[in-house]
């Protein structure tokens, strides 16, 4: 048997889609994704997903898709091929249907210049139907944050920001290329929600280079001085073999799993302390924020960007690398930019992959993601839901028996609970459900 350490050292997927992007092929493409923008009933209310992929300087961490720009001829010429996507797709599913949530992400949609921003906003209202209350979220970097920019988000009616922090210590800041004051991020928040955006979510990581609970501890700590209604505490993936800027980071100054595990606990307890809500793998919310409301309601979901209240059956992903998911399955847009920009500008639809969704693969995501969004999930129920006898998961609650005794997951019949003490095991619990697992040739990050 396995010893709790090695078991939080197996890689596995983060589960923010299933089957994950890896077993995404080119099977999938633009005539699928034509045809499944077509049978979206009418009305059907769609969330947005806008991916701004460029930055102006290169966080070694960063696992993200973009790229460093050192002028903005690419980003606005860029920006003419998200409004003919944007066209492109709306008329081809049809202006008919309510956008409930929209989301800018990256790369850091930041780097835009306000004008710019507003005219993309206006394009996107006038393509779809925003609704009068729907979430406008945006993914900042304060480093370099205007007024003007602050003024634009404003008035263009975002209601929501996400602050990359990741840590206040000038040594990690160091060891990972970003440089970033807590004076800078605090100016960012303070004049964020005296321009009317109240919504406020921080991104912090552990796991960093050179990083040490006492990093963490000193991270939340100042952040908690801002009260941002959410933190979102990311484990950094180390997969330099995906990533070549990660071979930038010296592999001996990272944290090992034992580390890992303490410098999360810390995070949780000093949040937990607090008065916030742990949700879900890595976010924590205070009480009153909506997204602690959706997971005690049972509303939560998962998807591309993370844990999200977003309700809408239908996410649209636009811009190079944006992944959608829709009820038939999920489609990736091609993330290499020029080869993006050859397939907008011949008017096609710039679908690179995806995967049509089986029964099977549907139950499956269903257990995964209620695993992921409330760490418990009931096997008879949702067997049961689709027409299977929970017979079905046999072998699956065979296989957690290991983990049942390292303590990572409860089973009580068919009924799975993952303590609350232990949630960063969730990812493991939730990949003995992953048909496709065994086959994948990808390399995760650590459990934990
Ligand atoms: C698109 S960035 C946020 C906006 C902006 N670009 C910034 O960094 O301030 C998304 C977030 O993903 C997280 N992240 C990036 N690379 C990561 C990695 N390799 N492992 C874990 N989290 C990562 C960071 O916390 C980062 O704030
Ligand atoms: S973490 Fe954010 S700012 Fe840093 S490189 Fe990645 S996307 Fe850009």
């Amino acid at each position: 048997m396995m010893s709790r350490a090695e078991l939080l050292a197996l890689r596995v997927p983060r589960y923010t889609s299933y089957p994950t992007a890896p077993h995404f092929h080119t099977g999938v493409g633009a005539s699928t994704y034509e045809d499944w923008l077509r049978q979206l009933p009418a009305r059907l209310p769609l969330s947005l997903y806008v991916h701004v992929p460029f930055c102006d300087t290169l966080c070694w961490f960063c696992g993200c898709h973009t790229k460093v720009v050192n002028t903005y001829s690419p980003v606005a010429s860029y920006l003419e091929l998200l409004r003919s996507e944007l066209a492109l797709v709306s008329a081809i599913a049809g202006n008919g249907h309510p956008v409930t949530h929209i989301h800018f992400g990256g790369g850091s949609p930041t780097l835009l210049n306000p004008r710019d921003f507003s005219d993309l906003a206006a394009h996107i209202r006038s393509s779809f139907l925003v609704e009068r209350n729907a979430e406008f979220a945006v993914e900042i970097d304060p480093r370099g944050l205007s007024d003007e920019m602050i003024t634009s988000l404003a008035e263009a009616g975002v209601n929501r920001v996400s602050i990359g922090v990741q840590d206040i210590d000038p040594l990690v800041q160091r060891a990972v290329n970003r440089i970033q004051p807590f004076e800078t991020t605090r100016t960012a928040i303070e004049k964020l929600r005296a321009a009317g955006i109240a919504n406020v979510n921080v991104d912090v990581m552990y796991g960093l280079p050179n990083q040490s609970v006492e990093h963490v501890n000193a991270t939340i700590e100042a952040m908690l001085s801002l009260r941002p209604g959410r933190f979102a505490v990311f484990g950094y993936a180390h997969v330099p073999h995906m990533k070549r800027h990660m071979k930038l980071i010296d592999a001996d100054t990272l944290p090992s799993t034992s580390d890992r595990i303490a410098q999360f606990d810390h995070a949780h307890r000093a949040l937990v302390g607090a008065g916030y809500l742990p949700i879900g793998l890595d976010h924590f919310a205070l009480p009153e924020d909506s997204m602690a409301r959706a997971a005690t309601s049972g509303t939560l979901s998962r998807n591309f960007q993370g844990y999200t209240t977003d309700a809408a059956p239908a996410l649209l992903g636009i811009g190079a690398s944006a992944i959608g998911s829709l009820p038939q399955g999920y489609v990736q847009n091609e993330p290499d930019v020029p080869r993006y920009r050859q397939l907008i500008k011949a008017n096609k639809l710039p679908t690179a992959r995806g995967v049509a969704l089986t029964a099977e693969d549907k139950v499956r995501r269903q257990i995964i993601e209620t695993l992921m969004c409330s760490l418990r999930v009931d096997l008879a129920a949702i067997a049961s839901e689709s027409g299977l006898a929970p017979n079905h998961f046999a072998a699956e609650i065979a296989a957690l028996r290991e983990f049942a005794l390292a303590g990572f997951v409860v089973i009580d019949g068919w009924k799975l609970t993952v303590p609350d003490n232990e949630r960063s095991a969730v990812r493991l619990v939730a990949a003995v459900f992953d048909r496709y697992l065994e086959h994948s040739t990808a390399r995760h990050a650590l459990a934990v």
